[in-house]
């Protein structure tokens, strides 16, 4: 993920600014003596989790509500398989992303002589002879850019869009077979390349049809960086780095970095990095680990000349890397679902993302939507994973969001003319965590569910991200 906040020494010198400032009658600091951070001990509830691939929507086992309408389905998604974000010197991989073409994404919409005007296709390229003039080195080999969807990835969202098509397409006759008309469907994806690419793979799959006229050119719609909301925007908002760095000081949490900083040193030691940098997150070396092992690659070894040297050099291992998926999992469990501050973080990340989605449901309740069915959201695990803090998802749902992971928000009214919410979270109902069970996700009342969502929207946002 590469929206993380992290440290920096001129960020933990205001962190310590905004302590000496705080008022007595902020308590947040003494509440996290009330949280366990003993990641031996914490119930994860892993069984059946895999990072490397999402649960899919099911067909088979998909039932519409009884005795009710389907309106509106708000698809939020996560990108697919990616080359790593983060980069350790030595790399001996090799990636591709040139199996599988990418469309749309380099096309005008809307323009007419598009049949004229020929295709292009991104190509990265990572000379293998340039040593001596370039930096290649530095990096792996093949045909990706960092953070690029793979070939892997595309398919998963192509495999998205496929179920997608069977439940919403074939079995309810909901959505359209062939789009005719664009308005019923919305899509809107981060800036960055991998939501892009990830949604047109899932929409070329949800509509195989739907040929190229300029009529039926899906919009894909984007926000400048420096104004997105569909993940936690700190340059946008600082309040979130200072949330963060208090969260960070916390006891608990520095007990929880105290206990796994053995680890933590070993890896940065054999990735080669400068540990200082990734010492408040486990995300970099999540990032690392996790992507190599979802293709099957040898995990980093030393390339140090002493372990080189030795009869065998050290090397991650397939436990490392499950220690470090666990405490990732700990570390968004704690930050985003149960710190005392948990719910002010949230609420700077996704709740302006959270009131545009509430404003598209009330819209379309208002009669105001035109014939919108679909809205496609395609984001990251940094987009998913305050969303399922927000609703209090169980420990099972708060599991790093693998590659592909999709909720599905959908929007039922009844035949009494009421209305209800449905919220399926990679192919089920979404389960809620034990002791906070505010509804039930099958079918939520439209009226609980979006005055639930509310407390998470700010009402002052310039204010609120004032650090
Ligand atoms: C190009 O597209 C336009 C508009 O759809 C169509 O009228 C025209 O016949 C097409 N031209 C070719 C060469 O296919
Ligand atoms: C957290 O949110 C509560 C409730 O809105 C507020 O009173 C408190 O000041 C916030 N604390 C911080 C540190 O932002």
């Amino acid at each position: 993920m590469a929206f993380r906040v992290t440290l920096t020494v001129a960020s933990a010198v205001s962190m310590l600014a905004l302590l000496a400032t705080a008022s007595p009658a902020d308590t947040g600091a003494q509440k996290d003596n009330a949280y366990s951070t003993d990641v031996s001990s914490f119930n994860f509830d892993d069984a059946g989790y895999t990072y490397c691939n999402p649960g899919y929507p099911q067909t088979e086992s998909y039932a519409p509500l009884p005795d009710a309408q389907l309106q509106l389905v708000q698809a939020v998604v996560r990108h697919g398989d990616r080359t790593p974000v983060h980069q350790i010197p030595n790399d001996d991989t090799t990636w591709f992303c040139d199996g599988i073409e990418e469309d749309i994404y380099l096309h005008a919409a809307n323009q007419p002589e598009r049949n004229n005007t020929g295709s292009y296709q991104q190509v990265i390229e990572i000379p293998t002879w340039n040593k001596k003039y370039g930096f290649a080195y530095q990096l792996w080999k093949g045909t990706c850019d960092s953070g690029q969807l793979t070939d892997h990835g595309k398919l998963q969202h192509r495999t998205l869009g496929s179920k997608l098509r069977s439940i919403y397409v074939d079995k309810l006759g909901f959505l359209s077979d062939k789009l005719v008309r664009n308005s019923e469907v919305y899509a809107r994806t981060t800036y960055i390349w991998r939501t892009k690419n990830s949604a047109e793979s899932l929409l070329g799959s949800l509509w195989p049809d739907r040929g190229f006229t300029p009529d039926v050119a899906i919009p894909i719609h984007t926000y400048p960086q420096q104004i997105e909301t569909m993940y936690g925007n700190s340059d946008a908002c600082p309040a979130i780095k200072s949330i963060r760095n208090r969260m960070i000081k916390s006891d608990q949490f520095q007990k929880f970095l105290q206990d796994q900083g053995p680890l933590m040193s070993r890896l940065a030691s054999i990735f080669d990095i400068n540990g200082n940098d990734w010492k408040n997150t486990w995300d970099g070396y999540f990032d690392i680990l996790n992507a190599r092992e979802c293709h099957g690659f040898q995990l980093p070894c030393d390339h140090s000349a002493d372990s080189v040297k030795g009869s065998s050099p050290a090397c991650a291992t397939a436990q490392d890397a499950a220690q470090v998926r666990r405490n990732s999992h700990y570390e968004l469990m704690f930050e985003y679902r149960d710190h005392p501050l948990a719910q002010n973080l949230t609420q700077l990340i996704i709740g302006s993302f959270w009131g545009t989605l509430k404003e598209q449901i009330d819209s379309h309740i208002a009669g105001k939507s035109g014939d919108l069915k679909f809205a496609l959201y395609s984001g990251h695990d940094s987009t998913l994973i305050p969303m399922l803090a927000t609703m209090k998802a169980s420990n099972h749902n708060m599991l790093w969001p693998p590659y592909a992971s999709n909720i599905l928000l959908e929007l039922w009214k009844k035949s009494d003319g009421s209305r209800v919410i449905r919220v399926i979270y990679n192919g089920q109902v979404l389960k809620l965590q034990k002791g906070h069970e505010w509804c039930d996700l099958n079918a939520c009342p439209v009226d609980t569910f979006l005055s639930y969502i509310d407390q998470f929207i700010p009402t002052d946002i310039a204010m609120q991200c004032k650090a």
